[in-house]
């Protein structure tokens, strides 16, 4: 243990989980997938999914890792005695994690250059900007999107290089409290913009007819993604986890900061999005053509700008540094690689990779139309390493601590130590059952309506 490192404490532990966990996954990509699902039905299957399949992973994910002490590839391979199945499913989980950590640094690096404009006061003292004109011509310059990918990457490598205690938890524990404060104070001042109403109804008030397969799928993704489960992070998180740890007080805890994350942010942007007259539905360029007219409309505005963009880079990187720890901890602790080595790699392989998804909202005709495809290549990595793979990846979590592994010895693992487990059926049951037997109805059904009819 010792040469792998360990969380200093329950709190560091609880906050770092909750640093991977709350990030732009609840800031960003929260608010504008509720805004293109229909709003408040999305938001309760979000909820649901977050109950019934997120936390019962999360525990197991947490278990596995501790027992194990492992990252995801060399957790199967022990637990399964070396079959191959479940190697590959660890396979899938790095292979997440190369890929959202490319996609997601993008997204990052776009954060950081609204911080850039915002100090510059380019959000300041404007009349009747058209902030939809400013995100477009931001994300289709080559320079800029690449420039900022990379140095996303480089100070998240940056990071990690400096190991478990040293950076991840001291970035998580001072910085999260105060991001929440900011969002209430935020979402203060939307939801009394003249003309949040209709936003907020929007969010509040569901409408049933909205309801479909596709949208549960998104909710199941988003409520993976935002819990960072399905790709192994908590396993790895847990790899560090000391054994006096209570697993399921734990996830709780980070389960529930998620969660009241995410409404909160919510709160922030569907009110503006009515007020400032902008559409639900414009995807990932949500909160960018929001939020500068939220700040340019309230006293104090520069300053909460520049303090609310610099608190969201340090949330994303609480978050892309458990991503990068991933297969990080997977070269170290399977190829004896050092932690140096590994950290540099990784980062290479996701700029590559990461580089036409930061090219893919107008910097190059290409990756923007994708020929034949009628969508970008941002559109599809994020589909595929997001919901899908992590979908995939939860399943099978669930399938191996519930089944395979079996709940008798996950119960064993949660309760050494002398810490008590109450809510072990329901646990047992939602791991065996309602877990994975949704996830593969929403596959099923989205597979059935999408591709073969
Ligand atoms: N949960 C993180 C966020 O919401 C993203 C993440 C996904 C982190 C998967 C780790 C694993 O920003």
């Amino acid at each position: 243990m010792a040469t792998r490192g360990s969380w200093s404490s329950k709190t560091g532990f609880i906050l770092a989980g909750a640093g991977s966990a709350v990030g732009l996954g609840a800031i960003w990509r929260f608010p504008y997938v509720t805004g293109a699902n229909g709003g408040a039905v999305f938001v309760i299957a979000f909820l649901l999914c977050c109950f019934f399949i997120g936390y019962p992973v999360m525990v197991a994910e947490l278990t596995l890792g501790r027992n194990t002490e492992k990252n995801p590839v060399g957790m199967f391979n022990k637990l399964s005695g070396g079959k191959l199945r479940w190697k590959l499913v660890g396979a899938l989980m790095l292979l997440s994690g190369f890929t959202i950590f490319a996609w997601y640094s993008v997204i990052a690096g776009w954060v950081v250059g609204y911080l850039y404009k915002t100090v510059t006061g380019q959000f300041h003292n404007v009349q009747n900007l058209d902030t939809n004109q400013v995100f477009a011509e931001f994300v289709s310059n080559p320079l800029t999107v690449t420039f900022l990918h990379a140095l996303v990457i480089f100070m998240t490598s940056f990071v990690v290089y400096r190991g478990v205690k040293g950076g991840i938890e001291l970035l998580s524990k001072w910085l999260m409290p105060l991001l929440f404060v900011l969002l209430i104070l935020l979402a203060i001042r939307s939801v009394t913009l003249p003309g949040a109403t209709e936003g907020l109804r929007f969010y509040l008030m569901p409408d049933f007819s909205k309801l479909n397969g596709q949208m549960i799928l998104a909710a199941m993704g988003q409520a993976l993604f935002s819990l960072s489960l399905g790709m192994g992070t908590m396993i790895t998180y847990g790899s560090y986890l000391s054994k006096r740890e209570n697993i399921p007080a734990s996830a709780f805890w980070i389960t529930f900061f998620e969660i009241i994350v995410c409404l909160t942010a919510g709160f922030v942007i569907m009110p503006a999005v009515s007020a400032m007259g902008k559409d639900f539905a414009s995807g990932p360029e949500l909160i960018f053509v929001v939020l500068p007219s939220v700040f340019g409309e309230m006293p104090g505005g520069y300053l909460f700008g520049v303090g609310f963009f610099i608190l969201i880079i340090i949330a994303a990187l609480t978050s892309t540094v458990s991503i990068l720890e991933v297969p990080a901890a997977y070269f170290v602790d399977e190829k004896a690689w050092s932690r140096k080595k590994a950290v540099t790699v990784v980062a290479v392989v996701a700029y590559v990779i990461g580089t036409p998804a930061a090219m893919a909202s107008g910097a190059s005709e290409f990756w923007t139309n994708l020929p034949g495809l009628g969508t970008d290549f941002f559109t599809i990595m994020s589909t595929a390493f997001g919901d899908v793979s992590l979908s995939i990846g939860a399943f099978f979590v669930a399938i191996f601590a519930g089944w395979h592994w079996g709940i008798g010895r996950a119960n064993a693992e949660i309760e050494s130590n002398g810490n008590s487990f109450a809510i072990k059926k329901l646990w047992g049951f939602l791991i065996r059952y309602v877990a994975p037997i949704t996830i593969f109805i929403v596959f099923a059904h989205v597979i059935w309506t999408q591709v073969l009819r």
